[in-house]
């Protein structure tokens, strides 16, 4: 069985024999639940590396007071049962390769200060990347982004990763930690060893798999899809040459449809947002449209909706990041 690692000192033995060895370390953070998409980041991190770590922590520093911190789902024993069956053949060689090790710290463990979700009442060592974490998820959650790349420094610091993979799912996220790696000056990983992996999704009707669609009711899952199909309405609208302006309003034209179909009827759906943003610098696109764009960078389309209780995040890329 995969061996459980639950404080960093244990890691850092373990770490150093890979150094001593030689070996590459992939490394994979989750907050657990895991699902398709987290194992998809596993696999890769098999195929491409001697070793692969994955964590497991449930963050409480980017969970705003009112955020859903203590019901967040935790399904240990599944977890670590889907990752005993991950593995991945190396071709031409007879190597089969499966996960090396879990990293399952206590609270204490990541924040020896401690650890409030009042910023208010925070003390210690925060990480900001100033000018990126106030955009689009920001926007709905002004705290999170300095949660995430608090955590995610002090994870990279104890796992000290060759290579890194994260989800397009959290594209924001993604990005944002690949900067943090860039301006840290961090060699475990460096930037350019931080992987973005494609958005995995039900086959039968592209939901993006999350650890959070656990809490749908079968009517708000039943049109969970909504983002998604949104999110392409408007990229179509982009591509037949419409404005940003243009693209938006189909999207939110097909929400305000689908709220009147009977499946919808009974549940609260309700959009925060929907956007398009430059990926170098997160600012929302000005007046621009798909037949004359001139900017240079590729454009983050994406957007949150509410089902009930649930807030639901998805996005598609138009052109190479
Ligand atoms: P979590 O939501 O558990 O996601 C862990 C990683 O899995 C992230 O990189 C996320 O983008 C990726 N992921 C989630 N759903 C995916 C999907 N459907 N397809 C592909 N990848 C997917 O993101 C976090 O945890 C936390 O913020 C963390 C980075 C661990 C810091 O606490």
């Amino acid at each position: 069985s995969i061996p459980l690692l639950t404080t960093v000192t244990a890691y850092r033995g373990w770490r150093q024999k890979a150094f001593d060895e030689r070996k590459s370390v992939g490394f994979v953070a989750t907050m657990g639940a895991l699902h398709d998409g987290h194992l998809s980041l596993v696999q890769r991190s098999l195929a491409e590396n001697d070793l692969t770590v994955l964590s497991i922590f449930v963050n409480p520093a980017q969970f705003a007071p009112h955020e859903d911190l203590s019901t967040y789902p935790r399904t240990l024993p599944g977890d670590l049962a889907l990752l005993q069956a991950q593995r991945v053949s190396v071709p031409a060689t007879d190597i089969v390769r499966t996960p090396s090790a879990v990293f399952l710290p206590s609270v204490h463990e990541m924040y020896p200060s401690g650890i409030s979700q009042d910023t208010a009442a925070q003390k210690g060592t925060f990480v900001e990347v100033k000018g990126y974490g106030h955009q689009m998820e920001g926007a709905s959650r002004p705290t999170f982004f300095r949660g995430v790349a608090t955590v995610v420094t002090k994870l990279f610091n104890v796992i000290q990763p060759t290579n890194t993979y994260f989800g397009q799912k959290d594209i924001q996220q993604a990005l944002l930690l690949r900067r943090m790696c860039k301006d840290l000056l961090l060699s475990h990983p460096d930037p350019d060893h931080v992987h973005i992996l494609p958005t995995t999704r039900d086959l039968n009707d592209a939901l993006a798999l999350s650890s959070r669609n656990s809490y749908l009711t079968p009517s708000e899952r039943a049109i969970a899809p909504t983002l998604f199909a949104a999110l392409q309405k408007a990229e179509s609208a982009w591509i037949r040459g419409g404005t940003t302006e243009e693209c938006i309003k189909q999207a939110t034209i097909f929400i305000d449809e689908v709220k009147t179909r009977p499946a919808a009827q009974g549940v609260d759906m309700r959009l925060d947002y929907i956007q398009m943003n430059d990926s170098e610098t997160f600012d929302v696109l000005g007046a621009s449209s798909g037949k004359n764009y001139a900017g240079e960078n590729a454009i983050i389309l994406s957007g949150a909706l509410w089902l009930g209780k649930t807030r639901l995040i998805d996005n598609i890329v138009i052109g190479d990041l």
